[in-house]
């Protein structure tokens, strides 16, 4: 039986919506009798979930393809095809060009289509040439597509929730609006049922996911249209759920409402990912951000109000077009000011079709080198700073699987941050409280608190 089992190769590049909608497609393929590989040599279907957002992406996906080919033209000679699929935002983007360079792919669809991955593959053998769908169906994918909590065939402690797609921010270096359309909303009775059935099935943290996710406006129940905040409220409702997270979102839409539930639901964890790109309100302008550098600031005092210990994190570009040094020293001055947990900085990369493309006052690449590596010091003495700041602090940590050590199990601290923790007595998917030891390159290691004993020397602190 399982050796007639097709397997399924997929790839995935890219952002965490991505990570999930290949979870999603592995499901979808399941149904059809697909078993996931994590070897491209085994596979009868390789699928390259692709990312756009960042440098020559499409060129990379070709340069992958490449490697495929001598292997499809093995395949075939012994009579057992190999079908190539590109997915994602570059398939979203290039659409029909990707069969035109690369004719050795059999399957290009956007990220809207994985749910009619069954109808394509069907389309594809009926017709034997290539299938290109990017359009946007009026029909919700994820009516269509299952939702397995999967870590790699153990019990999944974690899962992703995608609650809001797209975005109608149209930052003026971005593709996201081009690639994944239009801010929509899941209805809030689905997005529970989802939660519902992935704690039935052992998870414990959730998070959910958005393009754009504290834009969210969901039709709820009651005929209303509820916030994320109000979102999270209602799910942290939900028995067995310990733990609630959400990313990513942009400093216009973090309302009181999601503020407020950062300072009352002790299930919303104390991190937050809120890209601010810039500190120089010119860039910030030229971004088409549509906030300055004093009203981000003015959103992280509010959170920080309610919730003194939030652990920040964030995205930066270096060199967009027009960024002076001025400006950048700008950028340097608002990371010094926040203190970050931990960030994300890139150079600015130049996508076709977007309106910074074409700014004519590009910054030459060695300059955006040089700043790049300013920015990533001060990151990263900050982001070991926030590291060396929890050791002697008290925390309670999800244990998600085996540690690398025997004796040794692994999990995650409120602040996002990995945790070795050395204990032999509990298992998967306990909620532990530690005591932190030491800072260990980006994690962190603890000792368990024996419950029921008090602990005079530390403090309690957090979550
Ligand atoms: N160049 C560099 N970085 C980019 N990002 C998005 N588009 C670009 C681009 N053209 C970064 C932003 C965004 C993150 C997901 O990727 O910082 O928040
Ligand atoms: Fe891109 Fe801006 Fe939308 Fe984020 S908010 S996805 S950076 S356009």
């Amino acid at each position: 039986m399982t050796e007639t089992r097709k397997k399924v190769f997929i790839k995935t590049y890219g952002c965490q919506m991505n990570v999930y909608d290949s979870e999603r497609m592995g499901d979808v393929l399941a149904g059809l009798g697909y078993g996931v590989t994590e070897t491209a040599d085994e596979a009868d279907l390789v699928i390259l979930n692709t990312c756009h957002i960042r440098e020559k992406a499409a060129e990379k996906v070709y340069s992958e393809l490449g490697r495929y080919r001598e292997q499809k033209r093995a395949r075939a000679r012994d009579g057992k095809p190999l079908v190539i699929g590109v997915a994602g935002c570059v398939a979203q983007a290039e659409g029909e060009e990707i069969v035109r360079r690369a004719p050795m792919v059999d399957l290009v669809f956007g990220p809207q289509t994985y749910h009619r991955l069954p109808h394509l593959l069907t389309r594809f053998a009926e017709q034997g040439r290539p299938v290109v769908e990017t359009d946007f169906p009026a029909e919700d994918k994820f009516d269509h597509m299952p939702t397995t909590p999967h870590a790699g065939g153990r019990r999944a402690v974690t899962a992703f929730l995608t609650v809001q797609e797209g975005c109608d921010k149209f930052c003026t270096f971005c593709v996201v609006p081009y690639t994944r359309g239009a801010e929509a909303s899941r209805p809030v009775r689905k997005i529970i049922e989802d939660a519902r059935r992935m704690v039935d099935q052992g998870v414990r943290e959730i998070t959910l996911l958005g393009q754009n996710i504290n834009a969210y406006r969901g039709e709820a129940p009651d005929g209303r249209r509820w916030s994320l905040g109000r979102l999270i409220n209602e799910l942290s409702a939900i028995e067995g759920l310990a733990r609630l997270r959400y990313t990513t979102s942009h400093p216009r839409d973090m309302d009181d409402e999601l503020i407020a539930a950062h300072r009352d639901n002790p299930k919303l964890m104390p991190y937050l990912h809120l890209p601010v790109q810039s500190g120089s309100d010119a860039v910030l302008k030229a971004m088409n951000r549509r906030h300055t550098a004093a009203s981000y600031l003015e959103i992280i005092g509010k959170i920080r109000a309610g919730r003194p210990d939030i652990a920040l994190s964030s995205d930066f570009i270096v060199g967009f077009p027009g960024e002076t040094e001025r400006d950048f020293e700008a950028t340097m001055a608002l990371v010094e000011a926040v203190g970050y947990a931990s960030a994300f900085s890139f150079k600015y990369s130049p996508r076709p079709g977007t309106p910074a493309a074409e700014m004519d006052n590009q910054v030459p690449e060695p300059v955006k080198a040089e700043r790049l590596t300013r920015l990533q010091a001060l990151l990263n003495s900050q982001n070991r700073a926030f590291l060396a700041s929890c050791v002697g602090r008290e925390m309670d940590i999800l244990i998600e699987k085996p540690g690398r050590k025997a004796g040794q199990l692994a999990g995650r601290s409120p602040y996002l941050q990995a945790v070795h923790v050395e204990d032999a007595h509990h298992s998967i998917g306990d909620m532990v409280r530690v005591c932190i030891d030491s800072v260990g390159g980006s994690s962190l290691s603890a000792h368990i608190i024996p419950s029921g004993a008090d602990s005079p020397v530390h403090a309690k602190a957090t979550a």
